[in-house]
């Protein structure tokens, strides 16, 4: 039996106009990053499986995970997510670096999902971390990245919105207010994560396996129906929760003096999958309900850097998958064209004699212009010229036959205007790569 040629469940086979638009993606990423002084980094595609046992949560592992036994009987796995690796890298590197460390990379990661639209199994993630930064100074910076990515795409707060709470605020309410056990804390996370993927019901039926007490119960109604940061800080207030409250007043108060607060809301069930963070959470969502899955996730971690017998040291970060990325600008026509290559030139030859003038001709004006410019391979009459140029996307079309073999001039024609000119290729260099460039 003949071999598939469809790529393997959930990945994807990325031919030029869908690299294209990934590249576009990346591009506008690392100018993003860039602009606020992010440096860029990259890891290996295969870890122990023990880094993301340390502190990624179980549904990583027991789900997720591609792992296997390499041939030095190691326990090794492709790579679910990039936080692990770089609390790694840091720990290696963070005495020799000023503080704040600010990282960024664009790592491809594999996690065995059911596919879906926004959910495949290998997707790109732009991941950009703070490390050191006074606790919501650097959060305030990573939000204020995710609005410029976004914002530099085109897009506004009418069409995303980042969904906010803070890990230790829940822990407060689960543990110290209605009183849980650890075991019972645990179990109630991963519910409350799961809250905008279920119905209400099914929501309700999960709690009340929990066998809450009627006290416990009626807090947790409380808490999940905060709908504003206001109602929150109210909340921490009579509940006397002092640090979160000192927190969250300031997230609040430097977001509105940024001019970011339109795009961020309170939301009691953004809790997070994966176990390691420690202080703010945070999701962010398109607004049309065609794309429900979040586009971006992150969170402030203070300990990953103590798996590795390191320091306490305040972490922020997130990362954003360009599979729902994508959705989203799509969504909201926010994506060029990509399905077109394009070129600043395409020039071929009228007759085998000026085949090597055009190779000539072609790497003068990539060295002098740094021009992209296309040559065919083998003579073409005028008429099959410029199709062929029309289908590499090229500006102009040049080509050189048996007169301007015989005068040392080529024939430059705009494809969009149809004007044509004629020019030396000795003399005229500077001003060829000048017409195109225009
Ligand atoms: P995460 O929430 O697991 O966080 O993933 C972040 C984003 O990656 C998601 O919001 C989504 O856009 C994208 N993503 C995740 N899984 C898939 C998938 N199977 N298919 C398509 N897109 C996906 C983390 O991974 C954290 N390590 C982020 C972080 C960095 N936290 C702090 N620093």
């Amino acid at each position: 039996m003949a071999l598939s040629k469809k790529p393997y469940k959930g990945t994807r086979d990325l031919y030029p106009p869908q690299k294209r638009a990934q590249n576009h993606l990346f591009d506008t990423m690392r100018k993003a990053a860039h602009s606020m002084g992010y440096e860029p980094y990259d890891g290996p595609l295969l870890e122990e499986v023990a880094l993301y046992q340390a502190k990624s949560g179980d549904e990583l592992i027991r789900d997720q995970i591609y792992s296997f036994t390499d041939r030095g009987d190691r326990f090794v796995a492709i790579r679910p997510e990039m936080t692990p690796t770089l609390a790694r890298m840091v720990m290696g590197h963070h005495q020799q670096e000023t503080k704040p460390i600010r990282l960024f990379s664009i790592p491809n990661l594999m996690r065995y999902e059911k596919p879906q639209k926004g959910r495949l199994r290998e997707h790109w993630q732009f991941n950009c971390d703070i490390f050191g930064a006074p606790t919501m100074m650097g959060e305030v910076e990573i939000l204020q990245m995710a609005i410029n990515l976004l914002t530099s795409f085109g897009a506004t707060s009418k069409q995303f919105e980042i969904l906010i709470n803070h890990r230790e605020v829940v822990t407060n309410i689960f543990s110290d207010l209605m009183e849980l056990d650890s075991q019972k804390v645990h179990a109630l996370y991963k519910i409350i994560d799961r809250a905008k993927k279920v119905t209400k019901e099914e929501l309700n039926k999960m709690i009340t396996a929990l066998s809450l007490t009627n006290r416990a119960e009626l807090i947790l109604t409380d808490y999940l129906q905060l709908s504003s940061f206001d109602q929150l800080i109210l909340f921490l207030k009579q509940n006397k929760l002092e640090q979160q409250l000192a927190e969250v007043t300031l997230l609040v108060e430097l977001a509105s003096k940024l001019g970011i607060d339109q795009f961020l809301k309170f939301d009691p069930t953004i809790v997070r999958g994966l176990d390691y963070y420690t202080g703010l959470v945070f999701e962010i969502f398109d607004k049309n309900p065609d794309n429900p899955r979040a586009i971006c996730g992150g969170g402030a971690y203070q300990n990953l850097l103590t798996i590795f017998g390191g320091p306490v040291m305040p972490a922020v970060g997130f990362g954003l998958g360009d599979v729902t990325l994508s959705d989203f600008l799509t969504t909201h026509g926010l994506m060029p064209d990509f399905t077109h290559p394009t070129s600043d030139i395409f020039i071929s030859a009228q007759d085998s004699d000026a085949q090597i003038e055009v190779l000539k001709l072609a790497a003068r004006l990539r060295q002098g212009g740094g021009l992209s410019v296309v040559t065919h391979p083998e003579p073409v009459k005028i008429k099959k010229a410029f199709p062929l140029a029309e289908k590499r996307g090229a500006r102009f079309v040049a080509l050189i036959g048996e007169q301007e073999l015989t005068d040392g001039s080529v024939q430059i024609k705009n494809m969009a205007t149809r004007e044509q000119s004629t020019l030396k290729i000795k003399d005229q260099i500077e001003d060829i790569i000048k017409l195109i460039k225009l």
